[in-house]
C-alpha cells in the first residue's frame, strides 16, 4: 500500500490533487502554448495553417462550436476576435449547433474547441459545418484526436496531459491559443497593425508571469474559501472578457464543490438573480481593466446592500475599499480576466478541498463525453 501511495504521489509532483498540480503547472504551460509562435519584431504570428490562397482575408464570420469549459473559452475568444481581427464571431454550445450552410457557407470558419478532441457533441457539430461547405479549423490539445482527423487545420494548444476532471490549464491554453490565432487572422486581413499586434503579444508573453503573480498569493485565497465555505451559493459576476470567466469560475466551484454556483453577465443581476441575494450568498467578480469596472462595482453594490459579502479580482491599477476581499490582478491588457480566472481556481480547490471531496474525479462527471 506504502508503494502505492508513493508512486501516486509521485505522479502527482508532491502535489495532494492533480488540479492543484495542474493549476500551478499554468506559467509553463503558458510559456509551452506560446513557444516560437510569436515574432515581435514583425509583430506577427507564426501557425501551420493550410487554407486556400486568400481565403481566410476573405472569411466573413468565425463560428465557434464547444462545449462546458471549451464554450467558455470560445466566448472569451469571440470578443478577442471581434476587436483584434475585426470579425463577426458568434458562439454555440455544440449540441445546439444548427448551422445550414446560410448565404454563404464558403465565407464562414467553423472552429471547434476542445481540449480531448473526443467530445461527441463537437464531432457532431463540426461535421454538419463541413456538410454545410464551411471551412472547419479545430484548437485541441491532443495530437491525432478525433476531431484533429475530422480537420484540414488543427492548432494544438499544448498544455500537455490534463488529468484533472475539471479543466484548469487547458483553459488558460485554450484561450492563449484563440488570441493568437486572432492576431494571426487580424494581420492576415490587414485589420491589425504590427504596432498593435505587438501590443496584444507582449501581452501575451507576460501572461506566465502575471499567472505566477496569482499563484504566490494562493494562501490568501484559501483563507477566503476557508472563510465562506460554507455559504448558500455562490454567485460569479463580470462583463465582457470577464462575463466567460465569470461562467467558468461558477463552474469549477460546482464540479468540484457540489456548491451550487452560478455566473452572470454583471449588468444581468439585477434582472433576476437579485433576488437570490443575501448575507449567505458571496459575489465573485472580475474587475479588470475593459470590463467597465465603475459598472461592474455598482452591481456589486447593489448585493452587498442586501449583505452579500463582496470578492474581487481586480485589475492592480484600481483601488475600491468597498470589498470585503481584494485580489491583485497584474496588469495584462485584454488579459486579465485570464488571469482572474486563476484566482476563481484556487478559490474553486480550496472550498472543495476542506469539505473533502474527491476533487480530481468529481461524481457523476468525465473527462471526456464521448457520447451525445
Ligand atoms: C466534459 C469535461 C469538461 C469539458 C467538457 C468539454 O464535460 O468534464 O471539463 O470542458 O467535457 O470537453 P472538451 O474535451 O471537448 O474540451
Amino acid at each position: 500500500e506504502t508503494v502505492e501511495w508513493e508512486a501516486d504521489a509521485a505522479e502527482k509532483g508532491g502535489y495532494e490533487h492533480f488540479m492543484r498540480k495542474e493549476i500551478h503547472e499554468q506559467p509553463a504551460s503558458l510559456r509551452q502554448t506560446l513557444s516560437g509562435r510569436i515574432d515581435l519584431d514583425r509583430g506577427a504570428v507564426e501557425l501551420d495553417l493550410e487554407f486556400p490562397k486568400g481565403y481566410l482575408s476573405s472569411v466573413e464570420e468565425i463560428q465557434f462550436v464547444a462545449c462546458g469549459t471549451s464554450y467558455y473559452a470560445s466566448l472569451y475568444a469571440a470578443r478577442l476576435f471581434e476587436e483584434i481581427a475585426d470579425i463577426r464571431a458568434t458562439v454555440s454550445i455544440a449540441s445546439e449547433y444548427t448551422f445550414d450552410g446560410g448565404r454563404d457557407p464558403w465565407r464562414t470558419l467553423t472552429i471547434a474547441v476542445t481540449q480531448s478532441g473526443e467530445t461527441a457533441d463537437t464531432l457532431g457539430a463540426i461535421r454538419r459545418a463541413k456538410r454545410a461547405g464551411a471551412q472547419t479549423l479545430a484548437v485541441t490539445n491532443m495530437l491525432g484526436s478525433s476531431v484533429s482527423r475530422e480537420v484540414k487545420n488543427s492548432v494544438f494548444i499544448r498544455a500537455g496531459p490534463e488529468i484533472g476532471v475539471a479543466a484548469t490549464k487547458t483553459f488558460a491554453s485554450q484561450v492563449t491559443t484563440l488570441a493568437l490565432l486572432a492576431v494571426y487572422l487580424g494581420r492576415e486581413r490587414g485589420v491589425l497593425s504590427p504596432s498593435d499586434a505587438r501590443s496584444i503579444l507582449e501581452d501575451l508573453r507576460g501572461l506566465p508571469g502575471g499567472v505566477q503573480q496569482v499563484l504566490d498569493n494562493e494562501a490568501s485565497v484559501k483563507e477566503a474559501a476557508v472563510a465562506y465555505q460554507d455559504s448558500d451559493a455562490f454567485f460569479f459576476v463580470g462583463r465582457r472578457h470577464g462575463y466567460p470567466v465569470a461562467l467558468e469560475g461558477a463552474l469549477k466551484l460546482k464540479e468540484i464543490s457540489y456548491d451550487h454556483a452560478e455566473g452572470f453577465a454583471a449588468g444581468e443581476l439585477k434582472h433576476g438573480p437579485l433576488a437570490l441575494v443575501t448575507d449567505n450568498t458571496p459575489v465573485l467578480a472580475v474587475l479588470t481593466d475593459g470590463g467597465n469596472i465603475p459598472n461592474t462595482v455598482n452591481n456589486l453594490v447593489e448585493a452587498q446592500t442586501r449583505g452579500a459579502p463582496a470578492i474581487g479580482a481586480i485589475s492592480e491599477s484600481h483601488e475600491i475599499d468597498s470589498l470585503d476581499v481584494g485580489f491583485e490582478v497584474p496588469d495584462a491588457g485584454l488579459f486579465e480576466p485570464l488571469i482572474a480566472n486563476v484566482y476563481f481556481q484556487l478559490f474553486a480547490y480550496h472550498v472543495a478541498n476542506e469539505k473533502g471531496r474527491p476533487i480530481d474525479k468529481p461524481r457523476n462527471l468525465a473527462k471526456s463525453v464521448t457520447v451525445g
